[in-house]
């Protein structure tokens, strides 16, 4: 695990789009021996200890801001969380200012999460500490993307030549973006799927196949990446009805059977359920959206570590 800290060159982690293979392969395996850690009764190693990480969230999370303080607690890191609703931004100060002065009292890493896409990026060029987008607008979900390729890895043993089905909101989606990237980086094969209105044109440039089919994107797949419908960022009317969305590209059970025999189903969270997902397919066996939630953990101390162990004083685990 040492060797990932002498891989590992990066300040920031904005986006998958700019990681190599080899640089997603690193989080993996440095998640692997993490994810032991979480596995013991006492789950707590000195790693990061007196290093400082703030979780920033200009939009609402339950799953990235927990699973990141989870994280830094398990590995001795101390941990800052600004609620923006009762933090100074109220009285008008700038993102840029509350970044600075939040910098000025010792944080090495800020953990942004934003809806406008961008902000952590620009943030990152203006600090000296680092910054991991926890999500930003429609741009990308990076920590998102990995802990789904380390679920897919640790269920299958590879990553190379699978059939991976993104099935539902594309267009406003940040982790359907970052999948792209990494499935792509691994050798995946990835097929989109979704009403027209809700693909983004010209996205088959970013070396996918797209249908509005359905049952073309969900035939033989090896896994079924069903996103939420994100109502909070649809402007007018894409599609008729929730029902009838549904009825046309929601999974369900019956759906299901023109995929692989082990065919795995996952879904970043959190849930409509009986609309993109029915919960009789969404709490099965071949869900694995508890087994994302957990692997989150180990992916974000993965990715502590990798980004501020080497600059502390204790050995790694
Ligand atoms: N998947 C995800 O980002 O979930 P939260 O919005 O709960 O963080």
């Amino acid at each position: 695990m040492e060797g990932g800290l002498s891989m590992w060159k990066r300040k920031d982690l904005i986006g998958i789009e700019e990681l190599s293979r080899e640089e997603i392969e690193v989080v993996i395996e440095t998640a692997v021996s993490m994810k032991d850690i979480l596995k013991r009764p006492i789950k707590k190693v000195p790693t990061l200890r007196g290093r400082t990480i703030c979780t920033l969230f200009y939009e609402p999370s339950t799953r990235t801001r927990s699973s990141f303080e989870l994280a830094a607690k398990y590995l001795s890191a101390d941990t800052v969380s600004i609620a923006t609703a009762t933090s100074s931004v109220q009285k008008g100060e700038s993102l840029l200012d509350t970044v600075k002065t939040l910098e000025a009292m010792g944080i090495d890493l800020f953990i942004i999460r934003h809806s406008a896409s961008g902000v952590p990026s620009f943030i990152a060029k203006n600090i000296k500490a680092g910054v991991i987008n926890a999500g930003d607008g429609m741009h990308e979900h990076p920590t998102q993307a990995l802990l789904d390729v380390f679920t897919v890895y640790e269920k299958k043993g590879k990553l190379e030549g699978l059939k991976i089905a993104i099935v539902g909101d594309i267009f406003h989606s940040r982790v359907a973006r970052s999948n792209i990237y990494a499935w792509n980086k691994l050798g995946s094969n990835v097929i989109l799927c979704g009403p027209p209105t809700l693909i983004p044109p010209y996205i088959e440039n970013l070396n996918v196949k797209v249908t509005y089919d359905l049952n073309e994107a969900i035939e033989d797949a090896d896994i079924i990446y069903v996103l939420r419908l994100q109502l909070e960022r649809q402007k007018r009317g894409l599609f008729p009805t929730l029902r009838e969305y549904h009825m046309f590209y929601g999974i369900n059970q019956e759906r299901i059977k023109k995929a692989k025999k082990d065919v795995l189903v996952m879904h970043p969270g959190p849930m409509n359920r009986g609309v993109e997902i029915s919960s009789e397919v969404a709490d099965s066996l071949i869900s694995v959206i508890n087994e994302q939630v957990t692997n989150g953990v180990a992916v974000r101390m993965a990715l502590l570590y990798l980004m501020l162990g080497g600059k502390s004083d204790e050995n790694p685990v």
